[in-house]
């Protein structure tokens, strides 16, 4: 954060405090700030202040600290802050970042991602006599350039200069800021590989839209500012959505230099082909959507939301009158995706499970062969793909690691590769050939829901477009449609089965396990609604496919193991049905979620919850909804909070 105008010392904490508040939900085990010291020539030293646990806890251990002079007013400051998920090194003090150059804090960093090479690096730097406090990969970052800057001889080298000669020795992925006490008010940031943007304020209107970037600027740093004004340099929209909704998102390698207010973007090079402007981009984000509301947690705001974020994926795509289906994003690639040998369709996690969900539509709508993939697996199988596949890469956040080294993977092998993310901008937007923006609205719980509904829509209208001019498919393809324009409705009746869902989450909670079972369109329910159970409640939950029952799963079954069922009236309803005698016979008592009036099935259940029932392939997504509930009752129940589990992150940016 660069500070331009007078503020209060406790204006720069409360600001940097709140920006990380606005990051709690992608989840992290400590935070840290660093601001110039106290003192009249304020910018001549660093404070650090570091703690686990909550960003509370931390602004709290800020405002214990005695020797802070609150009322002291800046000209000009720039702080950095930060939120840390562990990958090396356990959550403490010391692992936190900003990580540090040596005791007097001459240079402070934050770091993004993964240093692969820091092994490496770090045995040099120990064998230069420097001094490692922490066990994390980070360290070795201001460590290189200290090392660089007091080993700059007579030479002067700019601030960005060090970055870059940095940033030539690291591998692996990173989005980094660093702040030193050698360059008052100046923030030097870069990025490869992890998402970076900067958010731009102007007092006035701002007299540009793009921003050129500028080659080979030598040491001497002889740059051309483009703006005067305030800046945030910060990698997470949410963080910054206060203060601005204009941005900059940063490429791979670009090094970007904020000093006295002005902003310099600049590269060691000009590759071929490459847009020498960045753009400054609107983002479409309110505030307020981004808030709680009246309900008790994101998660279950969000899961409410669903009527409207369905309609809102939709929006301006299918006509009803013509039984259209336009995906704009996709529209010029339409042909060539006609003619691939194959879809492959890669996610993590709950992104993962929309592909299993809309797997059998797409195959009956584009008579094509459909892989489903976790992109981890993926990867770690060398998968062959070839220049005809066409890629979809399904990530709520754009930015999942696993699933954008996947995208690259295929990109090499000349695979089309498409997006299907909820956040316009996001890496894996931006890297992949074309896409489909779902638009549900910004998702906050760490346990996605509405993102999944919204991608199990997306990817249907992907199937109803490619199979506009097939004559034989048109019934089936209405049928579709007009389950589409009721869907809105639909949830809404799902929803309004809250309170009786809730009573049996009662019944439930303190079971250790809970089973969920279920075959054809309504196995990736199970998956899903085992993996919500998981993630929130940390119950252990299985999705089972009723087809493997006898094949192992059976053998949990007694009169205490909870299984909830989800049997439709569709093409597998009577292989579900003879699932059910199976657990029946060894004396289960399950649960069942199934359409409407059925009789037979409410007979030998434990309970039931009535489902309206829509077309087969879209079932899928009121079945998964009182799973959804079940599980925020669960967390609720047992004490957990909903939207921040232990152990887990929103977005998950390291492999
Ligand atoms: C993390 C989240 C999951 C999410 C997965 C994929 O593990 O905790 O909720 O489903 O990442 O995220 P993406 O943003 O790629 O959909």
């Amino acid at each position: 954060l660069n500070y331009r105008v007078p503020r209060t010392r406790r204006d720069i904490f409360q600001t940097l405090i709140k920006g990380l508040q606005r990051l709690e939900y992608r989840g992290y085990d400590s935070a840290g700030v660093a601001v110039d010291g106290s003192g009249k020539d304020h910018a001549a030293s660093i404070s650090l202040y570091k703690k686990t646990g909550k960003v509370k806890a931390l602004d709290e251990e800020i405002y214990k600290n005695n020797a802070i002079d609150f009322e002291a007013e800046l000209d000009t400051h720039f702080g950095i802050a930060h939120t840390r998920w562990a990958t090396h090194g356990e959550p403490s003090p010391v692992n936190s970042h900003p990580h540090r150059s040596d005791k007097n804090n001459e240079f402070v960093v934050i770091h993004n991602g993964i240093i692969t090479n820091y092994k490496e690096l770090r045995k040099y730097l120990v064998s230069k006599g420097y001094e490692f406090e922490s066990e994390t990969d980070t360290e070795v970052i201001p460590k290189l350039i200290k090392y660089l800057y007091d080993n700059r001889e007579n030479e002067y080298v700019s601030f960005s200069t060090l970055v870059e000669r940095v940033i030539k020795q690291l591998e692996g992925a990173f989005a980094l800021v660093f702040k030193s006490i050698h360059f008052p008010g100046e923030a030097v940031a870069t990025r490869r590989g992890s998402p970076l943007l900067i958010g731009v304020r102007c007092q006035y209107e701002l007299s540009t839209e793009q921003i050129p970037v500028q080659y080979n600027c030598g040491k001497s740093g002889s740059l051309h500012p483009f703006f005067s004004n305030q800046f945030c340099l910060l990698e997470v929209s949410f963080a910054i959505i206060e203060h601005t909704n204009k941005v900059i998102y940063l490429e791979d390698d670009d090094v970007a230099v904020v000093m006295e207010g002005k902003l310099y973007v600049h590269r060691i090079k000009r590759k071929a082909g490459e847009d020498p402007v960045r753009v400054i981009q609107t983002l479409q984000m309110e505030l307020q959507q981004i808030m709680k509301g009246n309900f008790k947690a994101f998660m279950q705001k969000e899961i409410f939301e669903q009527p409207e974020s369905v309609v809102n994926t939709m929006r301006g795509r299918i006509c009803f009158d013509s039984n259209t289906v336009i995906l704009g994003g996709l529209s010029d690639h339409l042909k060539e995706i006609k003619r691939c040998r194959r879809l492959i369709l890669i996610g993590c996690g709950t992104s993962y499970h929309a592909g299993v969900a809309t797997r059998q539509i797409l195959e009956e709508l584009t008579e094509l062969p459909v892989m489903v993939e976790l992109a981890s697996d993926f990867l770690d199988r060398i998968t062959p793909v070839f220049r005809d596949d066409v890629c979809f890469f399904i990530s709520q956040s754009g930015e999942t690691a696993d699933t954008l080294m996947a995208l690259r993977y295929c990109k090499q092998r000349g695979a089309l590769t498409v997006g299907v993310t909820n956040t316009v901008g996001s890496s894996i937007c931006r890297e992949t050939d074309c896409g489909v923006h779902i638009n549900a609205g910004p998702e906050v719980g760490v346990a996605s829901t509405k993102a999944y509904t919204s991608q199990f829509v997306s990817l249907i209208m992907f199937a109803l477009m490619m199979s506009e001019d097939r004559l034989s498919m048109q019934q089936r393809r209405l049928e579709i449609i007009n389950g589409l324009k009721k869907l809105p409705e639909l949830i809404k009746e799902v929803l309004a089965l809250d309170d009786q869902i809730k009573s049996i989450a009662d019944e439930l909670y303190h079971q250790r396990s809970l089973l969920v079972m279920g075959r054809g369109y309504n196995y990736a329910t199970c998956l899903e609604g085992a993996l919500k159970i998981k993630e929130i409640t940390y119950m252990h939950s299985e999705g089972i496919m009723a087809g493997e029952l006898k094949h192992g799963p059976l053998a949990l079954i007694d009169k205490h193991m909870p299984v909830i069922m989800i049997i439709m009236r569709d093409a597998c309803y009577k292989k579900c049905h003879n699932a059910l005698q199976q657990i029946t016979a060894r004396q289960g008592r399950p649960i069942i979620l199934c359409c409407q009036d059925d009789p037979e099935i409410s007979k030998m259940a434990y309970k039931t919850i009535e489902l309206p029932q829509t077309v087969d392939c879209l079932q899928g997504i009121l079945s998964v909804i009182p799973l959804q509930l079940i599980s925020f009752h669960l967390a609720v129940l047992r004490g957990y909070d909903v939207d921040y589990p232990r152990n887990l992150a929103k977005s998950v940016t390291v492999e």
